[in-house]
């Protein structure tokens, strides 16, 4: 039996502060040997969304305790590891700096490689904790700082078909709570209060829905949600239908931009039965789920989705991503700086900013 690849994984790009020790099993997928994960929602909840220097302190005072209980849980010592790997970018300097830092140190004292992730590749590749993954595959990738339509053509091969031209989808969600008062964090509040009300009470804007390919746009759905909850005087009966009617048409606009996400990577690929991966904090929305099996169920292919303590923010796919990194000998130097921006596909067209064109 050849050894399996064992991998301290570590996260801190953002505002959760994760350590995992991950092990590759004979199925070609992760045993999960420990996955910590300690949210600082408690922090931020006060100032509705994350403050980057309170972000950065909370790791700081945490990262150690996460990495050091993340190893004991997993009863693998710092020598068994095969290597180490952190989140270098994209996301804040201030955090993410924190744990390649530490990351890097570990491995340097104990003379074991390093790799420095893309945060977005973490999120890319973690269906492969759970089951074996067939490249190529479509990626939905809907997060706090992202949404993109990628092809997935092998580790560290993306082609992006489409991203949004303004706000990410979590975003999205996180300001359509605050601005309904229903706190943070927003996403989940939004599904929870959305289930209260009636989708169909408003009717909202779908920005460029006929348009600019699989390409995505929700900064006018957000001023529409603003001006709508001015008028409702923060009656819960409206509020819950105003987060309804939010989601609906967040999975009108999935559903029409992911079925041309579909049909351009048929038509790229020439091939007709594929996965589609859901990946990002977003993919835990339920509504979002079924909305999306719904048209996989019409256009013939398959959809996954990572079990939900793998879509928000950890440290398993970062791991992971390191191993499977580490498999092709993409091993970094030490010197790997933090990357406050970082696509997958370095060669996608700037989507943002005045004179875009669509
Ligand atoms: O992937 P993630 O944990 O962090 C980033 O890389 O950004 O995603 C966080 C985002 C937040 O905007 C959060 O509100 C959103 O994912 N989110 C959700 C849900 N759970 C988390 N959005 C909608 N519905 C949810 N259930
Ligand atoms: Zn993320």
């Amino acid at each position: 039996m050849t050894k399996k690849i064992t991998f301290l994984g570590i996260e801190t790009s953002c505002d959760e502060t994760a350590a995992a020790v991950i092990r590759e099993n004979d199925k070609g997928t992760a045993d999960i040997l420990s996955n910590i994960v300690s949210s600082q929602i408690e922090e931020h909840k006060k100032f509705g969304g994350v403050v980057p220097e309170l972000a950065a302190r909370a790791h700081l005072e945490n990262i150690e305790y996460i990495i050091d209980t993340a190893l004991k849980e997993s009863k693998i010592s710092i020598d068994e590891l095969d290597g180490v790997a952190a989140t270098a970018g994209p996301g804040l300097i201030v955090c993410l700096t924190v744990g390649l830092n530490i990351g890097k140190s570990i491995a340097t004292f104990s003379n074991k490689p390093f790799i420095g992730v893309n945060h977005l590749e973490g999120h890319a590749l973690s269906p492969g904790l759970e089951r074996k993954i067939k490249f190529p595959y479509l990626l939905l990738l809907i997060s706090g700082g992202h949404t993109q339509f990628l092809i997935v053509k092998d580790v560290n091969e993306y082609e992006q078909l489409g991203t949004t031209i303004d706000d990410a989808l979590g975003e999205a969600f996180d300001k359509t709570a605050k601005m309904l008062g229903l706190g943070y964090p927003g996403g989940p509040n939004v599904e929870k209060f959305a289930k209260l009300g009636d989708k169909n009470f408003f009717k909202l804007p779908e920005p460029i829905i006929n348009k600019a390919g699989c390409n995505l746009s929700f900064a006018g759905l957000k001023t529409a949600v603003l001006r709508e909850s001015k008028k409702i005087n923060g009656e819960d009966k409206l509020k819950y239908n105003l987060a309804a009617s939010f989601q609906n048409t967040i999975n009108k606009i999935l559903y029409k931009k992911t079925k041309v996400a579909v049909q351009m990577f048929r038509e790229k690929t020439r091939k007709e039965n594929f996965q589609l991966i859901v990946a990002g904090g977003v993919a835990a929305n339920k509504s979002i789920r079924k909305n999306l099996s719904i048209l996989s169920n019409e256009m013939s292919f398959e959809t996954i989705y990572p079990d939900l303590r793998f879509c928000g923010d950890n440290a398993a796919m970062i791991a992971w991503a390191g191993i499977q990194r580490f498999k092709k000998n993409m091993i970094d130097d030490i010197t790997v700086a933090a990357k406050s921006r970082w696509p997958l596909d370095e060669n996608a067209p700037y989507m943002k900013g005045p004179g875009l064109k669509l």
